[in-house]
């Protein structure tokens, strides 16, 4: 398995299919996509791209004493490819490239259903469960640097 870095526009197909499978894809673009500080990954699997993680330079209250904080936003493996590390490799990339950049932190909205995920890389929950509307109930979810 190879982890590198892509553009947002590779990143669509694969958000689309496991994010927004019943919406069109323009909802899978997401603002500060193209920005300068936003990076994104892919997992490939023998040059299949299988997995996919974007993150954004971004702030948010629960994370204020951290200096330099980072979103992850789009975090998808295809489901047949589930189970096989691919979003760990992601987001054990993710960590190098964000400490690199001085980042001190990663949060995200987590899906409750994945939480253990998050857990298992060491994110944890901050406050309480909030619904987004059309997608289900989310935790905020942190992790150091
Ligand atoms: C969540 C998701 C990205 C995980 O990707 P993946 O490539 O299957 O993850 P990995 O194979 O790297 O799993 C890493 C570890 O987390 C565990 N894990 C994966 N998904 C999990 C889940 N939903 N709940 C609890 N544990 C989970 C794996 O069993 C594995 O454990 P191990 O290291 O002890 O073997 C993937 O299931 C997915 O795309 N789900 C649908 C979309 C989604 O919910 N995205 C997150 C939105 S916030």
């Amino acid at each position: 398995m190879k982890i590198i870095q892509i553009n947002s526009k590779e990143t669509l197909e694969i958000r689309s299919k496991v994010l927004r499978p019943n919406l069109p894809i323009s909802t899978c673009e997401f603002l500060g996509d193209d920005d300068e500080k936003t990076f994104h990954l892919g997992g490939y699997l023998d040059d299949k791209l299988i997995g996919v993680a974007s993150f954004y330079s971004e702030d948010h209250d629960e994370v204020e004493r951290y200096q330099n904080p980072y979103r992850l936003r789009g975090m998808a493996t295809l489901d047949e490819y589930r189970g096989r590390g691919v979003g760990k490799n992601l987001l054990n990339e993710a960590f190098l490239v964000i400490k690199e950049r001085q980042g001190g932190v990663l949060w995200c909205n987590a899906r409750t259903n994945a939480i253990g995920f998050y857990e298992k890389l060491g994110f944890s929950v901050v406050g309480e469960e909030f619904e987004i509307e059309g997608v289900g109930p989310h935790f905020v979810m942190v992790r150091g640097l």
